[in-house]
């Protein structure tokens, strides 16, 4: 009796502490909107993902020792890794938690989050990750079929057997998520993977035929802002477009049951990831039908509302569709983050960019040490040329990644890459205007790096403060003035100049107050020295060391 009450005791407090890490210690990470801005909260305050995703078979005992190491190389603070269908239902409806359990037990050890993409019944537009007893009875788990009446390699998102089998799993694998992880390991996670279908634009099945003529469903035309005679089909209305957009509607219903049954379960902030088209020139059959391409993104947003962000996967490498996609998806109505881009160095100067636009969080793509067709990213444990650009920005922004994230929700942060053909760009900050420059020596004219690898960061912490970091860039702070106004005056102090400005009707010079170098320790800024004289004579200069400045104006 005595002995059972113990039990019953023990039981009490253990759930009571349970309760205690899920409702309080460690609150459900969650995306929140103030203002038009985003942050991913984690423990309560802002959090700034810097990832790195594996490669798509890396999710195993044997390789996942060749994902860590190039983790803890690359000083990322969160893993993106695949949990696949197939291992994870072997048999239908029996699954196997094994896989989620090691990846989160090896996390915890190597103090990083997770972020673990749901591999179900899309996959890059295929069913490759469905398990075999799926792909073995395609009559009942049907595949889209194209024009000819041909089954293409791709799901059909009409197979209603396939969507309650993806429910049943998803919600199961969140079931789990929410009993093994108080610690709130896991962030986010990924719906499907890459939705859509190459190669034919839409299921061209009888049903989904018979739905293509049917009137547009009223909240569609809402949602993309359209205006149609009563019971217009989706040719009449979309033109065009209409097999895209047919295709989106029916994906995003599909996947929107998923992540609002997932969600039910255990409200993580949920997300789906875009393979691209041409952001100045995409023609339906030039990319993937069906998924969150930037043109179906309202299509999305109605019709899979428990889908936190649509984001994109960039690896289109000119600045110009580099930006404009980022500017695409960051929305009122979305927050951008990049689940997958290019882990090329020339792109890691992007991650800057996209603080720009107040990202929550930005992966480069299969960063690990397994892949055999790149020889030169598998040196685990030695200087990895391939991965020291994505290392060097995290090894940067790691320690201080709660102030990013915080200052960019309050509207206080700008940030930016360099593109081809801009040596100087200028942020504008009240009464200070930052002007950044790449390429420049002492005193002489910017001209742009060789190759665009410079990014800065300006924070304004205060009227006259500012948080300043970069690489491979120049920052300078003027009094704003007005375009004409303003001058780098040739007052020649000592060595350097004054930025300065005619405001109402009087010279204004900057002056340094302070300009102090410090490290982040635990979060906070720490000052280690004051820069001076030719350290600041010129502007402040980042190269390819990690340096954080807190700089303090004047005007005179
Ligand atoms: C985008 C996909 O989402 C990834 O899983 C991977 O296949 C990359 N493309 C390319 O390797």
């Amino acid at each position: 009796m005595k002995a059972m009450m113990i039990t019953a005791v023990l039981a009490a407090s253990i759930s009571g502490l349970a309760l205690q890490a899920q409702g309080t210690a460690h609150p459900i990470p969650r995306i929140v909107q103030q203002n038009g801005r985003y942050a991913l909260m984690v423990d309560g305050a802002p959090f700034l993902m810097l990832g790195a995703q594996a490669n798509n078979s890396s999710d195993w005992p044997a390789t996942l020792p060749k994902v860590w190491s190039a983790i803890e190389y690359l000083h990322a603070n969160t893993l993106e890794i695949p949990i696949y269908w197939e291992q994870f239902e072997p048999q239908q409806g029996q699954f196997d938690y094994s896989q989620i359990d090691s990846v989160l037990a090896q996390a915890r050890v190597h103090h990083v989050h997770v972020v673990l993409l749901w591999f179900g019944t899309w996959k890059n537009g295929s069913q490759h990750y469905m398990p075999e007893w799926m792909k073995l009875d395609p009559e009942r788990y049907a595949h889209v079929v194209n024009r000819n009446g041909e089954r293409v390699d791709s799901p059909s998102p009409f197979a209603q057997a396939s969507l309650d089998a993806d429910i049943r799993a998803f919600t199961s694998f969140m079931r789990h998520l929410k009993a093994v992880d108080p610690e709130r390991t896991v962030l986010m996670v990924q719906v499907e993977n890459e939705t859509g279908t190459w190669r034919t634009l839409r299921d061209y099945s009888a049903e989904a035929n018979k739905l293509f003529t049917a009137a547009v469903p009223d909240d569609v035309l809402k949602a993309m802002n359209k205006t149609a005679a009563n019971g217009a089909g989706w040719a009449e209305v979309f033109g065009t477009e209409a097999e895209v957009c047919f295709h989106a509607w029916a994906i995003a219903r599909y996947v929107g049951q998923i992540a609002s049954a997932g969600k039910a379960v255990y409200p993580l902030p949920l997300y789906v990831n875009a393979a691209l088209r041409d952001p100045f020139k995409g023609e339906p059959g030039t990319y993937e039908s069906g998924g969150p391409t930037d043109n179906v993104l309202s299509i999305w947003k109605a019709e899979a509302p428990a889908i936190d962000v649509l984001a994109p996967d960039i690896y289109l490498l000119d600045t110009k569709s580099y930006l404009k996609v980022m500017e695409l998806y960051h929305r009122q109505d979305n927050a951008l983050f990049i689940p997958e881009t290019a882990g090329t160095p020339h792109a890691a100067r992007f991650l800057f960019a996209a603080l720009g636009l107040q990202t929550i969080g930005y992966s480069p793509f299969g960063l690990d040490y397994t892949r055999t067709n790149h020889p030169e990213r598998m040196a685990p444990n030695e200087p990895n040329a391939f991965l020291d650009p994505t290392a060097q920005n995290y090894k940067l922004l790691g320690p201080m990644m709660r102030d990013i994230a915080r200052l960019n929700f309050e509207g206080k942060l700008q940030a930016l890459a360099e593109a081809e053909d801009q040596p100087g760009q200028t942020l504008h900050f009240g009464s200070w205007d930052a002007v950044v420059s790449y390429g420049g020596s002492r005193g002489g004219e910017a001209r742009g790096n060789a190759e665009p690898i410079g990014r800065a960061l300006v924070a304004q912490l205060g009227d006259n403060q500012f948080l300043v970091t970069g690489f491979h860039c120049r920052v300078d702070f003027h009094p704003a003035g007005t375009a004409q106004q303003q001058t780098t005056q040739a007052i020649v102090v000592g060595t350097g100049q004054t930025p300065s400005a005619l405001i109402d009707g009087k010279w204004q010079h900057r002056q340094f107050l302070r300009v102090e170098e410090g490290t982040y320790e635990n979060g906070v800024f720490q000052s280690d020295r004051i820069l001076n004289g030719d350290q600041t004579d010129w502007g402040l200069d980042f190269g390819s060391d990690s340096e954080v400045l807190r700089v303090s104006l004047a005007t005179y």
